[in-house]
């Protein structure tokens, strides 16, 4: 049987709970990403897809219901003890990346995740280069010319791809996608999305995505994908999972 990696359970969320303007956010929500599932989850404006994946990430602290992660439960713990088993790509490019700071230096953050705001200093070791060389090659965007680059010179799209090898770096338990395409161009949206389904297929990640683009969500190509509206759930289109 395959192993859940993560598990919602009677999830409520409540905005201004006992006021006249109280807005059940997320009203039971029951999800279960098995290991390697991709899923796609899409919804309008204010359906509450920022809210579930703010209370799968800690950022929202829960108000009903449980969150699992690899068996534990997480549904009490704050973001960066979370950080150990999440990571997260958002909307904005810049908020995934430090601006200032060269494309290798970035990468060399990432392999430092939960820890590295202590201990972090400047200086990429002879070994991590050659692993973010082959890694940035592989994404088959010319990357591996820009290591020294600061971050903040590249394109939305390029820094867009960086922060999602800085997320995958450290294979984490779950990977969430924070509608990580909507602020890029038509034609390099389509690029970051193959580089994601690549990425995740490779490295059989655990996915959840958040979209509110019906072609993304249906051409993930490993997962399923759920309609939301904050009450209900429609898994609309079960595509092939990895064997
Ligand atoms: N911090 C907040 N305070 C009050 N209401 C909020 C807050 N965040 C979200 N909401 C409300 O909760 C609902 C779901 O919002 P959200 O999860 O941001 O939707 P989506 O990400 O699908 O656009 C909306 O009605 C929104 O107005
Ligand atoms: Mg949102």
């Amino acid at each position: 049987m395959s192993k859940a990696v993560l598990e919602v359970k009677h999830l409520h969320q409540y905005f201004e709970k006992g006021t006249p303007n109280e807005n059940h956010a997320l009203k039971d929500i029951n999800l279960t990403l098995n290991q390697g599932d991709f899923v796609a989850i899409i919804g309008g404006n204010g359906a509450g897809k920022s809210t579930l994946l703010n209370s799968v990430a800690g950022s929202l602290p829960v108000n009903y219901g449980q969150v699992k992660i690899d068996g534990q439960d997480v549904t009490y713990q704050n973001v960066n003890k979370r950080a150990k088993l999440i990571s997260r790509v958002f909307q904005d490019p810049k908020q995934g990346t430090a601006t200032l700071l060269t494309v290798e230096e970035n990468l060399s953050l990432a392999l430092k995740r939960g820890s590295w705001r202590n201990f972090w200093t400047r200086g990429v070791k002879h070994n991590e280069r050659q692993l973010f060389k082959a890694k940035l090659t592989s994404l088959g965007l010319g990357l591996e010319d820009r290591l020294g680059a600061e971050i903040g010179l590249l394109s939305g799209g390029q820094r867009q791809a960086v922060t999602l090898l800085m997320a995958t770096i450290l294979q984490p338990s779950l990977l969430l996608l924070d509608e990580h395409t909507a602020a890029l161009d038509p034609q390099t949206s389509a690029t970051v999305m193959e580089l994601t389904d690549k990425i995740v297929q490779e490295q059989h990640l655990t996915t959840l995505m958040i979209t509110h683009n019906m072609a993304d969500a249906s051409s993930t190509a490993t997962g399923w994908s759920c309609w939301i509206t904050g009450a209900s759930w429609w898994i609309f289109k079960e595509m092939k999972r990895p064997a």
